[in-house]
C-alpha cells in the first residue's frame, strides 16, 4: 500500500496567510494539518508516500517534510503546479504507484479517529475504490453520496444546488491501479477541474467494486478560518496533557497546558488547553482555552482565547482577542498614546473586526 497527500490547491480562502505558504502547512496546536494527514497515512503502515505540490511555495512543503526519514518513512514528491482537479493530482502519481494499492489523502483533511480501520476494510473487501461518506449540515459545499431505496451507492455529485443526502464525500479515497484507466477518460468539469467525483462515478457507472463506509467522530475540511480554529480546539481538548518545560513566574498555569523549552510566563494567567511555543514570552497577559501560540511570539499585556497566534508575531496591550488567526512576524499592539485612533497596515484580503 501507498501513501498520496495533496499539498497543492490556491488556498484563497484562507488568505492573506496563503501569500506567504501553503494553506496545509497552518498549523493546528503548533503543528502543520498535513502533518497529521501524513501520520494518520504511516499509522496505517504506509511508509512509501508522494506529496504533490502546487504553486503555492512549493520548497516548504520539501523543507518540513524533507526526504520522510524524520518521520521514518520515505517521501518523494510529484509537482502538479496549477490545481486542475484531484482526479489530475491522482493521474500524475501513476509510475509511483505501480501495481500496488494506494489512499490518496487530502492535505487539509483531518479525522477523530484515523482511517486505520477504513483501509483494512478496503483491502479486505477486495474494492476498486473505497470511499469514506459522513453527514454534514450543508452537503452543497461537498462532494455528496446518492443511494439507491436499498441503501447502496448509486451516484456521486460535486457541490450539488440540491443535494441527494447528507452525506459527503471526504478527501480520503482508495484505489487500486485500475483508477488510472478511469481517469483517462475524463472530461473538465463546470468549473475547469478533472474531479474526483466524476472518476468515481464512472467507477460506479462500469461496474467496478466500489465500497463506502461512514466515519465515526468528528471529519474536518480545513479550508476557511473558522474551520482552522474549530480545529485547532478540538485537537488542543484531546490530545494536548499538561506538561511545563518552560518557566513560570508569579503565574497561574491551570489544567492541560504545553509550555515548550524555553518559553517564559510571567505575572499571568494560562488556562489550558492551550500550548504555547518554544522560546515565547507571555507577560501579564491572560492566555485562556483552545489557544496555539507558536514559536518565539510574544504576549504582553493582553488577553486571548480560542485563537491560533503563528510564531513570531508580537501582541502588545490588545485587551480582548477572540476567534482570531494571526499570521508570522505579524504585529498588534495598541498605541500608547491617548488618542484612539486604529493605525492599520495589513495584506490584501486581511480582515479586521473592531
Ligand atoms: O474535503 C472534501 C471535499 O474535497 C470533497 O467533498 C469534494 O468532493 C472534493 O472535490 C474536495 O472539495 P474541495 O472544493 O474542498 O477541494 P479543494 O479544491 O479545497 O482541494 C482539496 C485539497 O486538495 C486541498 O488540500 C488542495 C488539494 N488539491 C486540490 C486540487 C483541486 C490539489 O493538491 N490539487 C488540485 O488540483
Amino acid at each position: 500500500m501507498k501513501g498520496v497527500l495533496l499539498h497543492g490547491g490556491m488556498g484563497t480562502r484562507l488568505r492573506p496567510l496563503t501569500y506567504s505558504g501553503p494553506k496545509q502547512l497552518i498549523p493546528v496546536a503548533n503543528k502543520p494539518v498535513s502533518q497529521y494527514v501524513l501520520e494518520d497515512l504511516i499509522r496505517t503502515g504506509i511508509c512509501e508516500i508522494s506529496i504533490i505540490l502546487g504553486e503555492t511555495f512549493p520548497e516548504f512543503v520539501k523543507m518540513h517534510y524533507g526526504d520522510g526519514s524524520k518521520f521514518g518513512v520515505h517521501i518523494t514528491y510529484i509537482y502538479q503546479g496549477k490545481p486542475k482537479g484531484i482526479a489530475h493530482a491522482i493521474s500524475l502519481c501513476k509510475n509511483f504507484v505501480g501495481d500496488d494499492r494506494f489512499v490518496v489523502y487530502l492535505g487539509d483533511n483531518l479525522l477523530q479517529y484515523g482511517i486505520e480501520a477504513y483501509v483494512k476494510r478496503f483491502v479486505k473487501g477486495d474494492f476498486d475504490a473505497f470511499i469514506l461518506l459522513k453527514d454534514v449540515e450543508d452537503p452543497t459545499i461537498f462532494g455528496v453520496a446518492e443511494f439507491d431505496e436499498d441503501g447502496g451507492l448509486v451516484r456521486l455529485v460535486e457541490k450539488p444546488r440540491v443535494p441527494p443526502s447528507n452525506f459527503a464525500v471526504i478527501g480520503v479515497y482508495m484505489f487500486k491501479p485500475v483508477v488510472f484507466d478511469i481517469i483517462k477518460d475524463l472530461k473538465p468539469s463546470w468549473r475547469g477541474e478533472y474531479e474526483i467525483t466524476d472518476t468515481i462515478q464512472l467507477m460506479l457507472e462500469r461496474g467496478y467494486k466500489v465500497g463506502y463506509d461512514f466515519v465515526e467522530g468528528w471529519w474536518l475540511d480545513t479550508g476557511k478560518k473558522d474551520d482552522i480554529l474549530y480545529a485547532n480546539a478540538l485537537i488542543l481538548d484531546e490530545r494536548i496533557e499538561r506538561r511545563i518545560l518552560g518557566k513560570v513566574v508569579n503565574s497561574k498555569v491551570i489544567g492541560r497546558v504545553f509550555l515548550d523549552e524555553g518559553a517564559k510566563i510571567v505575572n499571568s494567567d494560562i488556562r489550558g488547553p492551550c500550548i504555547i511555543g518554544k522560546n515565547c514570552v507571555i507577560e501579564n497577559s491572560f492566555i485562556g482555552p483552545y489557544t496555539s501560540i507558536g514559536d518565539t511570539s510574544k504576549v504582553l499585556n493582553s488577553s486571548i482565547e480560542y485563537s491560533i497566534i503563528l510564531s513570531e508575531a508580537v501582541l502588545e496591550g490588545v485587551d480582548r482577542l477572540e476567534e482570531s488567526l494571526i499570521g508570522k512576524h505579524a504585529k498588534v499592539i495598541k498605541s500608547s498614546k491617548n488618542r484612539r485612533v486604529y493605525k492599520l497596515n495589513i495584506g490584501d484580503y486581511s480582515e479586521v473586526i473592531i
